[in-house]
C-alpha cells in the first residue's frame, strides 16, 4: 500500500515507526521494535516543516463554513492538544538527561525538537486561521487553558510533573524514569494524543474541512507513533532487565487509568458516555485508546498475548 492511500493506520510511514498499536502481530505479543539508533535514523528521514503548510482554505472553512457552535466545539476539541504539546515539550528535558544510555538520550533530544515543532504547528494554525482573536503564543495558551477539564491538570501538573521534578534532581532514579515514560509515552502520547488525533483527522477528512490542519496533524501523529515506539522499546528493555520495573509500570498504569479516562470526556458532559465529539462517542474513543494500550503492553510483556 502506498503512503497516502488506504486507511491512515496502514500508511507505510506510520508503520515504519514500529509502534505496536499499528501491528496486527502485536495481538500475539509479537512486534519487531526498532532500536534506539534506528529510531534516530527514522527521525532524520521523517522531517517536515510547519512553515510549508498552507492554511488559506482552513481560514475560509473556519470563518465562512462553520457556524458559531461548530467553531466553539472544534476550538474546545483542539485545546487539550495545544496545551498538551506545550506541556510535554517543557517537561521532556529531565527525562532525556536521566536516560541511562547515550543512544536513548540522542533519540529523546530529537523528540524535544519534535514537541517544539508541534507547539509551533498549533501556534501558526491558531494565528493564520485566527481561532482565538489574540496574538502571541503566551496569550493563546492562556486563552486555551480555560477549556481544559480538571483531570488534565492532575495528569500533567501533578502526576507527570512530580516525576519530572524528581528526575531533575535525582537523574539516576531509574524506577522514576520508568514511571515517567509510562505516563508520558504510553498514556499521554499513546492512549490520549494518538486517539484524539485519529478521530479528529478522520472527521476532517470525511467532512472535507481544514486541509492545511489535516496535513500538519498527520505529520504530528507520525511523530507521535515514533515517540511511542521509543517508549515501548524502552519499557520492554527495562521490564526484561528487572522485575521491579514491571511492577512500576503496572502500578503507574493503575494509578493513572481513572485520570486518563477523565481526560477523554468533555468538561460539560463528564457522565455521558454517549456524548459525541467529532462524531465519535466517549465509549468508542475509550475502546480505541485501550486497544492501543493493550497491544503495546502485550509487546512489552505485561499482558498475556492472545
Ligand atoms: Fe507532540
Ligand atoms: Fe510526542
Amino acid at each position: 500500500m502506498s503512503e497516502t492511500t488506504g486507511p491512515r493506520t496502514e500508511r507505510v510511514d506510520f508503520r515504519a515507526t514500529s509502534d505496536p498499536a499499528l501491528l496486527d502481530s502485536a495481538d500475539r505479543g509479537e512486534a519487531h521494535l526498532l532500536g534506539y539508533g534506528e529510531l534516530y535514523s527514522l527521525w532524520e528521514r521523517q522531517h517536515w516543516a510547519v512553515q510549508d503548510l498552507d492554511f488559506t482554505q482552513d481560514k475560509l472553512d473556519w470563518h465562512e463554513r462553520f457556524d458559531e457552535e461548530e467553531r466553539f466545539a472544534r476550538m474546545y476539541g483542539l485545546s487539550a492538544f495545544f496545551i498538551g504539546e506545550q506541556r510535554v515539550a517543557a517537561e521532556l528535558g529531565p527525562l532525556m538527561r536521566a536516560a541511562p544510555q547515550e543512544d536513548m538520550r540522542l533519540f529523546l533530544c530529537t523528540q524535544i525538537a519534535d514537541e517544539a515543532r508541534h507547539v509551533a504547528f498549533f501556534d501558526r494554525f491558531y494565528s493564520e486561521v485566527d481561532v482565538l482573536g489574540v496574538e502571541g503564543l503566551e496569550e493563546k495558551l492562556a486563552a486555551t487553558s480555560e477549556h481544559l477539564n480538571p483531570e488534565f491538570g492532575v495528569l500533567f501538573d501533578e502526576m507527570l510533573k512530580s516525576r519530572v521534578d524528581r528526575l531533575a534532581t535525582e537523574p539516576e532514579d531509574l524506577e522514576t524514569l520508568v514511571e515517567a515514560i509510562t505516563i508520558y509515552h504510553m498514556v499521554i502520547e499513546g492512549m490520549l494524543a494518538l486517539t484524539g488525533q485519529h478521530f479528529i483527522i478522520d472527521y476532517n477528512e470525511r467532512e472535507g474541512t481544514l486541509p492545511g490542519f489535516v496535513e500538519g496533524f498527520i505529520n504530528v501523529a507520525r511523530d507521535e507513533h515514533r515517540h511511542v515506539a521509543f517508549g515501548a522499546r524502552f519499557l520492554r528493555d527495562m521490564a526484561r532487565s528487572d522485575p521491579r520495573h514491571v511492577a512500576a509500570i503496572q502500578r503507574t498504569l493503575g494509578e493513572i487509568a481513572p485520570v486518563a479516562e477523565g481526560v477523554l470526556k468533555p468538561k460539560w458532559a463528564p457522565d455521558d458516555d454517549d456524548f459525541e465529539i467529532f462524531g465519535i462517542s466517549v465509549t468508542e474513543t475509550r475502546a480505541f485508546a485501550f486497544r492501543a494500550l493493550e497491544r503495546r503492553m502485550k509487546v512489552i510483556g505485561l499482558v498475556a498475548a492472545a
